[in-house]
């Protein structure tokens, strides 16, 4: 399933983001992809001890995780460093699968890799091309997003960065490894609880029934949870 989450970013904090990665020191984006991806990745990207990364990373990891439809879809148990990346002219990440296991930064401790998720920084706009194109259960599906939002989908779908083709796209992309690790089994906690949250919002629904379905929520979290 995927997932769109509008203006995750505000546009103060998007300007922000943008003034710093402006000045950033970009490097070959290849070194940190292994072997058939680092054949199809051309990009850019910031080394993960960048200190304009670090801090622009750590920022985005404590909003994810207050962030409640994030939250809602990804489960997360760890996540893993947030990535700056760029693609200008010509460059694009062929179709890939993200790898399974990814060592996490600046730690000893490795992560599974369930939930990816793309947040644009740049406006669709400053760049042609650049569609980010996700297969899925239903086919393939075209994703280039406002700046600020982000796309959250599966780690296992296979999936490619198109050519930029003018311009600059401009993304921050991570990785979550879920408390939930079946990516069905998500999806339908993910429906349970934003179904949830709407009737509970609508205050049309009686409250003992409501805590009724909130308990079979969270009763499924605790059958299928690994932490
Ligand atoms: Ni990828």
């Amino acid at each position: 399933m995927l997932i769109v989450i509008d203006n995750f970013l505000t546009s103060l904090e998007l300007e922000q983001y943008c003034a710093r990665l402006e000045l950033a020191d970009w490097q070959d984006g290849t070194h940190s992809a292994g072997g058939l991806a680092a054949q199809v990745k051309a990009n850019r990207q910031l080394a993960d001890n960048d200190p304009v990364a670090l801090d622009l990373a750590n920022r985005l990891l404590q909003k994810l995780g207050q962030h409640p439809v994030f939250v809602s879809a990804a489960i997360p148990h760890k996540i893993h460093q947030p990535r700056f990346n760029r693609y200008s002219r010509g460059e694009a990440y062929g179709v890939h699968v993200d790898a399974p296991i990814m060592s996490l930064p600046h730690s000893n401790d490795v992560l599974r890799s369930d939930v990816s998720a793309t947040l644009f920084l740049a406006e669709p706009n400053e760049y042609e091309g650049g569609e980010l194109l996700i297969e899925g259960q239903f086919g393939a599906q075209e994703v280039k997003l406002a700046a600020g939002d982000i796309v959250v989908y599966p780690s296992s779908s296979l999936h490619q960065v198109l050519p930029v083709t003018a311009g600059t796209r401009q993304v921050a992309i991570l990785w979550a490894q879920s408390m939930i690790a079946d990516a069905q089994d998500r999806s339908l906690l993910f429906d349970l609880d934003q179904s949830i949250q709407s009737l509970t919002n609508s205050g049309q629904v009686d409250t003992a029934e409501l805590m009724r379905l909130t308990a079979v929520y969270h009763n499924l979290v605790r059958r299928w949870a690994v932490v």
